[in-house]
């Protein structure tokens, strides 16, 4: 791993702020900042998981933690974050949330749910980063990382929306990785393989065992790590060694075998049937 040291506090300021903080991959950020002496602004739509949140943390280190419960798929979600937040200098933003759950073909499933994942995976990457990433700017210093998946390499039967909005989480973070470079400013597009989480669970998948020859299913904290450790080697970092040596498997599979290999994975994982396109 081309990991670079750094001390995240001196870096990018005294707080972060997490979307998507109450548990699996958020949290574990959460949990490591704050092992650095990072306080932290913890959001999600639960307040009482973010208060169990909050409490774990401060049980094991003495940081500040302000709550914000919003949904960032609301209208109005940036009332609350904007006065939540005021007078804080927020230093790295980790926009993790991202809703995993379930498959379905793009036709069965209620439009309001395609175009939830297009407002949590597309708007509120672009509100926040506009919010937060104009302070960082004007202080020349600053970290983001927004969180994207395999599924973006190619859509499927199953993921339509979700793997195009995951698309817009790698090429949003790229340009604006060039963009904020000059003021200091570090943006990385942090892409995750299966890991075990607790929205992963929910959606029905059994993520306790590997599945037969693919990459290794990752741990939320070690997907997490691996983030922070390369904020400043972006643009695009790929979380945990087996998913990389993938990545670059399907960079030379032509894109009809990709999208087909893509939609019969995605049938496999969440057993649903699997029809191929004749060629
Ligand atoms: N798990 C995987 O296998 C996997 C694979 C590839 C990429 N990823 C990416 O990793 C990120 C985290 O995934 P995850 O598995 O932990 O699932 P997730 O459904 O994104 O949940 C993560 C966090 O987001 C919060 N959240 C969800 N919807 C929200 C909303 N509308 N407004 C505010 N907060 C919201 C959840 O808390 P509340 O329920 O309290 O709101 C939770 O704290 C996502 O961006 C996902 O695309 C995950």
């Amino acid at each position: 791993m081309t990991s670079r040291s750094v001390d995240i506090k001196q870096q990018y300021g005294p707080w972060a702020l997490i979307a998507g903080a109450s548990e699996g991959i958020g949290l574990a950020f959460a949990d490591q900042l704050a092992a650095q002496g990072i306080n932290l602004v913890l959001l999600s739509r639960s307040q009482g998981k973010l208060e169990a949140a909050a409490s774990d943390i401060k049980a094991k280190h003495n940081v500040d933690i302000r709550l914000v419960a919003a949904d960032l798929t609301a209208e109005n979600c940036m009332d609350s974050i904007r006065s939540e937040t005021a007078g804080l200098e927020i230093g790295l933003l980790i926009y993790n949330a991202g809703a995993v759950h379930g498959a379905e073909l793009f036709l069965d499933d209620p439009l309001e749910k395609s175009l939830g994942l297009v407002s949590l995976n597309c708007r509120g990457p672009v509100l926040l980063a506009h919010h937060f990433g104009q302070p960082m700017r004007e202080r020349k210093r600053g970290g983001m990382i927004f969180l994207s998946s395999m599924a973006a390499f190619a859509g499927g039967s199953y993921v339509a929306t979700y793997s195009a909005t995951k698309a817009f989480d790698i090429i949003f973070p790229q340009s604006l990785w060039h963009e904020m470079a000059p003021d200091n400013v570090n943006v990385l597009c942090l892409i995750a393989g299966a890991t075990r989480t607790p929205a992963m669970a929910s959606s029905g998948l059994d993520l306790s065992t590997e599945q037969e020859g693919g990459p290794a299913i990752m741990d939320s904290a070690d997907v997490a790590t691996e983030g922070l450790a390369n904020l400043a080697n972006g643009p695009v970092w790929i979380a945990g060694e087996g998913n990389r040596a993938t990545a670059e498997m399907l960079a030379a599979v032509p894109r009809k075998d990709l999208v087909e290999a893509m939609s019969m994975a995605t049938a496999n994982l969440y057993d649903k049937p699997y029809i191929p396109v004749k060629s």
